[in-house]
């Protein structure tokens, strides 16, 4: 099986690994602290149990928890791979998130405590973010904005938002959140593939002390999108923009005048209630549809349970909106929970490394969930920047996004949890709409690496290629029932989420696209992705994305691009190019081709290392030979390379892996 390989041993700063080496070498296992225990919603397996007994019933009793205009019928209809939750069922994300909230004495409790990168600050009650959200619903409706219309959000992490976001969702329109790292042209291909007709951007952003050009982008992005027929703009940074003279409407006009109150629609439980754009193997991006009832019963149990969220927490999810988890767990799960969360704009290091443990200082931040990549990079930083902060508040942390290695798990652990927090390693995916596989931290003794067990309601199996469950041993991570916040296929391409996710064993089980191994606890590791999707710094990229960015440059004939180890980001990418006749191979074409990169896809997809070669690796039926050309670019096969002048020593190196295999 194609799989990636655990990453190896990494060493943090000098003063810290050698502790964390000792605390690895101990082997340990990490039952609940009694103290986070005697206090947890959660203390025992019960719920394991009950889930089991009958896991549509369980689901039921969690659908619950959330306000519903007209009762559901039937719990589940599954018509594999489609399935219906909670059928006849009427509801409304925004109403859940909000408008239940200020009917009680939490009108009054922080929603969202914003910090902005320059270091400006808003604190918005649910009461403020009920206006702010029923004014921007009405401006919406007031440019002709409908239930199930597509709207584009592409903004830098200010409450706008996520005030977008809960306004769409009021009036049943659809978004489509797109991170604003991406290109003009990423942006453009996902708003047209959505066909969406409202783009909310702003000015700009703020980045490591510079101005990220959102306008500048989104212009370039629009002059390509026909469906769109407004875009709002929220001034953020202040620096001059064109605005178009009847097209482009500045949000803080937009709203002045509308009324703070603005009906919301009663959705069916499974209308759409985002699409989210994620890579796949091919190019091209897959817009996973998620839709309200299930979605928020999946997100709303989870945060109660797996963050053990409490009245007075208060909650940092690091995540930007444009990705799930931020979606999941800045928004829909903890705002549904009524939590107050904590969402900062910018850059760990600005002005200075410790800017992180200082916005924990300052709130008072007690759950900290955020990704291995940054908490690789914190720890390369060394421990004097958190050491300086007061971080007694934190009681729980949480990571996401890619396997995190048991040294990186144990450094988090000593120094930002300072041996008292749980850590909850949470697996899922922007297709799950939740977590799925996590400890429950009053519960779940916590092996370093180990993403531990399904949660109660969930069922995951490693199986073999024939759909054979292994017991002990690693294979494919499947899921083998349908659950709530699953998602509804992939927009405009219901043939694609079938051939993506359903194909595998026949159509019976959700296949993940990621290897994962049980031990002799049923503790489940994750082991990366089997498929052609890279995980950059958390986020999936696929080869052929970044193959096509790169042939589109008229100096390239051919590109193979493979994820190579990386000691903070887990995976970076490594671009084999076959330059056109004429064109040469040298510094200046590598940055040039970098740039191109940068400019199709985003800073996130910029290739690491670019080696030109004369020919690329194939088999006989022409696939990429991906494991020769990962062992060339990490120095294994040839040594550090940047150029593959000679193609005899591609094809002595082809014909040696040919007979290995
Ligand atoms: O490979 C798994 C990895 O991230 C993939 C999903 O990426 P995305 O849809 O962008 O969502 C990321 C945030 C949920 C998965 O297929 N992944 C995510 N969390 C973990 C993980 N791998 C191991 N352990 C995790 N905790």
């Amino acid at each position: 099986m194609p799989m990636r390989q655990r990453r190896k041993s990494r060493s943090a700063s000098p003063s810290a690994s050698t502790s964390v080496d000792a605390l690895l070498s101990e082997e340990r296992s990490f039952p609940p602290p009694k103290t986070f225990q005697a206090r947890a919603h959660l203390s025992n397996g019960e719920i394991y149990k009950q889930a089991e007994k009958n896991y549509q019933a369980f689901w039921a009793r969690q659908a619950q928890e959330l306000v519903w205009s007209k009762p559901w019928k039937k719990v589940l209809q599954w018509n594999p791979p489609f399935a219906k939750w909670f059928v006849g069922g009427k509801l409304n994300a925004c109403v859940n998130c909000v408008d239940r909230h200020i009917e009680t004495p939490l009108r009054n409790k922080a929603a969202l405590i914003w910090e902005g990168e320059p270091g400006d600050h808003r604190t918005l009650t649910y009461f403020d973010l009920y206006r702010e959200v029923n004014k921007l619903a009405n401006g919406l409706k007031s440019l002709g904005i409908k239930k199930g219309d597509r709207v584009a959000i592409y903004l830098p992490l200010v409450p706008e938002a996520v005030i977008s976001m809960l306004a769409c969702a009021r009036i049943g329109a659809v978004h489509s959140v797109v991170f604003g790292g991406f290109s003009a042209e990423a942006l453009r291909e996902r708003i047209n593939d959505a066909s969406a007709k409202l783009l909310i951007t702003a000015d700009g952003g703020f980045r490591r002390g510079a101005i990220v050009q959102l306008k500048n982008a989104a212009d370039n992005a629009v002059a390509g999108c026909p469906s769109i027929q407004n875009v709002v703009i929220v001034r953020r940074t202040n620096n001059e923009i064109n605005m178009h003279p009847v097209r482009d409407h500045w949000y803080h006009d937009l709203v002045k005048n509308q009324s703070g109150h603005c009906k919301a629609e009663a959705m069916d439980v499974e209308d759409m209630l985002f699409i989210l754009y994620t890579s796949g193997s091919t190019g091209k991006p897959k817009g996973i549809m998620h839709t309200t009832g299930g979605y928020l019963t999946g997100v709303n149990y989870t945060t109660k349970y797996v963050f053990d969220l409490k009245p007075d927490d208060v909650f940092w999810c690091t995540a930007d909106v444009g990705w799930v988890t931020g979606h999941s767990y800045l928004v829909y799960g903890p705002l549904s929970n009524a939590a107050t969360c904590v969402m900062y704009e910018g850059s760990p290091d600005w002005p200075e490394r410790n800017r992180f443990w200082k916005i924990i200082e300052k709130y008072g931040v007690t759950i900290f969930y955020t990704a291995p990549t940054a908490i690789r990079q914190f720890m390369k930083w060394g421990t004097q920047w958190p050491d300086g902060c007061e971080l007694s508040t934190l009681r729980l942390l949480g990571s996401v996004g890619e396997p995190i290695n048991p040294e990186a798990w144990i450094w988090y652990h000593k120094y930002i949890g300072r041996g008292k927090c749980p850590i909850v390693d949470t697996w899922w995916q922007t297709e799950t709409g939740s977590i799925l596989i996590s400890p429950l931290p009053g519960v779940t003794s916590l092996k370093p690496g180990s993403a531990t067990k399904p949660l109660p309601g969930i069922e995951a199996k490693v199986l073999n290629e024939s759909g054979k469950e292994i017991k002990v041993g690693g294979g494919y991570l499947a899921l083998t029932r349908p659950w709530p916040s699953m998602l509804r296929g992939i927009y405009g391409d219901p043939q694609r989420y079938k051939s993506t996710y359903w194909n595998r064993w026949g159509g019976k089980y959700y296949f993940t696209g990621d290897g994962a191994k049980k031990d002799e606890d049923g503790y489940y590791w994750l082991l990366g992705r089997v498929d052609d999707i890279m995980l950059v710094a958390g986020h999936n990229i696929s080869t052929m994305e970044v193959e096509s960015a790169l042939v589109d440059h008229p100096s390239v004939a051919e590109s193979a691009v493979v994820g190579i180890t990386d000691e903070i980001k887990g995976q970076a990418i490594a671009a084999f190019v076959t330059l056109k006749e004429g064109n040469k191979p040298g510094p200046e074409a590598e940055e040039d081709l970098k740039q191109h990169v940068v400019t199709k896809i985003g800073a996130i997809a910029r290739p690491k290392k670019v080696i030109f070669s004369n020919d690329l690796p194939k088999t006989r039926s022409g696939k990429i030979m991906r494991r020769l050309l990962r062992d060339i670019a990490e120095g294994r096969a040839l040594g550090d390379v940047t150029t593959l002048a000679d193609s005899s020593v591609v094809a002595a190196l082809k014909v040696k892996y040919e007979e290995e295999t």
